[in-house]
């Protein structure tokens, strides 16, 4: 029996965090770039990112650990396929996104911050995505689809099912 690519996987994720790390622990405030750049490598921020950035920055792991619960950008866990931003804030409630978001949650059967069992969709909530004048506005892979309703995102949903998730788009 051979664990070969969870090895290799593991592999690749030190190697993709260490360089990370090495590359940006030189700027000032140096943690919240490399937690980005991490994030935007992976996904998420893995576990095995902790003790690497507290040991090279030299501050604690619960240093690291309370920044990255202080933003809720920042993810723990490795990301459904498909990452669906809900706004929350203020114009996009008063355009009805709570009912919005109702839906999404009943179409998907999560909640935020949870991925769908088969790892395809997860659900997030967003402040703002400089879209109020299109409220209420979600975002899906970082594209922003404004004027939303239940109807439309199913549409949505549809073809989500049904492709794989590509950067940036739909
Ligand atoms: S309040 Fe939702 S996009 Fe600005």
């Amino acid at each position: 029996m051979s664990n070969g690519d969870s090895g290799n996987d593991k592999n690749d994720l030190q190697k993709g965090l260490l360089s990370i790390i090495e590359e940006l622990k030189v700027q000032p405030g140096a943690l919240l770039p490399i937690l980005h750049n991490i994030q935007s490598l992976f996904g998420y921020v893995p576990d095995e990112a902790i003790p690497l950035i507290a040991s090279t920055l030299n501050i604690s792991r619960a240093d690291v650990h309370g920044v990255i619960s202080f933003y809720h950008h920042f993810r723990r866990t490795k990301p459904g396929t498909h990452v669906i931003q809900i706004c929350r804030a203020e114009s996009c409630q008063a355009m009805g996104s709570a009912a919005l978001e109702r839906h999404v949650k009943r179409i998907l059967g999560i909640d935020y911050h949870e991925t769908t069992k088969n790892g395809k969709f997860s659900l997030e909530p967003v402040y703002c995505l400089g879209n109020c004048a299109c409220s209420p506005s979600i975002a899906i892979a970082d594209e922003v689809h404004g004027d939303m309703d239940a109807e439309k995102f199913d549409q949505l949903f549809n073809y989500m099912l049904f492709t794989p998730a590509k950067a940036g788009a739909l």
